[in-house]
């Protein structure tokens, strides 16, 4: 069976690890510092905290904003839950919009979606390729004199919140930039079958110096992430004094030295892992293009370039009751496929407070045809072929069906 996305496993991970189960030092500590250090260089962004998640620190970044009941939140009907879910934590209301073809937010939906409660904007990614990020940026900024501040953070930003969703776009570019310094916050994810994956774990670069402190901001999100501890374990294990306070009640979401540890290997080597990723997505693209039934993914244009996270896969004019024969037959020829999402408004928690797929029509034709394809670090170039000559088979089996 050909797996779908198994980490990459090797002995210097282990290595890393080792070192820090031996130094002592489990739990957040120097490798974690470490960690946000070279992301922040890797990326260019003005500075870094690392969680135990995306989500996580999607919903920090929520809080720090001040977002509550009432607010309104705009986000993609197509995406994962957690996008959705911090929201709905905040007592927020989550404003799901349609997407476009690229499988991402909509720009014109946004718009039609603004009014005076929006406080956030949360674009997503999806498979690692970047939203519209000038272009939310400029709207954004239009749209300036209906915002209404909360409060003092609000009232010293002036506009809405412009947080990127970017659990899959680790090594995505947009222009001259990486995908990290495009939008207020960008959040990625290092999930396991994410293209950095630490087990679980994710980090929240933030690029607002030009109106705060972002240091301020770290400690104020770091904070956040232990209780709301004024100190934490590293910065108590140096200092003279033992007491701390609690600040506000906090959460428990901070990233562990040694999920660090396999973030630090791994960032060493990810531009190679980069390239494989994209020699894969060259493979596939090639071998499906001259298929009339296949819509190939977005991957590179002037603008925007990939992560390369996932391939997804559409195949044109066929019901989700087909697509679902067609993933059948993969599996049972040797493939584990996926499929990247189910828009929210067909999950139960989505439907229960009103919201209709009819209502996104878009999110539902790009799922109801989607499959996406095995990508990751030592994926063989049998593999693929294999891979390439299954899916062709069982495309053209359940359509002459
Ligand atoms: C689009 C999207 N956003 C957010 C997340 C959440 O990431 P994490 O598991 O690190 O919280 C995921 C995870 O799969 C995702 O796909």
């Amino acid at each position: 069976m050909i797996p779908f996305s198994p980490p990459p496993i090797d002995e210097e991970i282990i290595a890393e690890i080792s070192d820090t189960i031996r130094s002592g030092w489990w739990t957040t500590g120097p490798k974690t510092k470490l960690f946000e250090k070279q992301i922040t260089a890797y990326i260019g962004c003005d500075t870094t905290l690392c969680l135990n998640s995306a989500t996580a620190g999607m919903e920090l970044v929520l809080r720090w904003f001040g977002v509550k009941k009432g607010d309104e939140v705009i986000l993609p009907a197509y995406t994962y839950s957690a996008t959705a879910n911090v929201v709905m934590h905040c007592g927020a209301i989550p404003v799901m919009v349609d997407v476009g073809d690229d499988f991402n937010i909509s720009l014109k939906a946004i718009k039609k979606a603004i009014t005076p409660k929006t406080k956030v904007i949360i674009a997503v990614d999806i498979a690692g390729y970047p939203c519209d990020y000038n272009e939310i940026v400029a709207l954004i900024e239009s749209e300036k004199s209906r915002f209404v501040p909360d409060n003092e953070v609000q009232k010293k930003l002036g506009r809405i919140l412009f947080l990127s969703d970017a659990a899959h776009a680790f090594g995505a570019k947009y222009g001259n930039k990486m995908v990290g310094t495009t939008a207020d916050f960008n959040v990625f994810s290092f999930h396991a079958v994410k293209n950095l994956p630490t087990a679980e774990g994710g980090a929240v670069c933030i690029n607002l110096s030009k109106v705060f402190d972002v240091n301020e901001i770290y400690k104020s999100l770091n904070r956040a992430s232990l209780h709301g501890q004024s100190k934490d374990a590293l910065e108590k294990s140096k200092g003279v004094s033992w007491r701390y306070d609690i600040l506000e009640p906090g959460y428990k979401c901070n990233m562990t030295d040694i999920h660090s540890s396999i973030g630090i290997v791994l960032l060493k080597k990810y531009d190679q892992f980069l390239a494989e990723r994209k020699s894969i997505f060259d493979e596939y693209l090639c071998a499906f293009k001259n298929e009339k039934w296949a819509i190939l993914p977005p991957v590179k244009d002037d603008l925007k370039e990939t992560s390369y996270h996932i391939f997804m896969l559409r195949i044109a004019g066929i019901s989700e009751n087909q697509r679902d024969q067609i993933i059948d037959y993969i599996f049972s020829n040797g493939v584990s496929v996926n499929v990247h999402f189910q828009p929210l408004p067909l999950l139960s928690a989505y439907k229960n407070e009103g919201y209709l797929i009819s209502d996104y029509p878009n999110a539902y034709k790009n799922y109801a045809c989607e499959i996406t394809l095995p990508v990751f670090v030592g994926l063989t170039k049998e593999q693929m072929i294999k891979v390439i000559d299954v899916v062709k088979k069982s495309v053209a089996h359940i359509l002459s069906a």
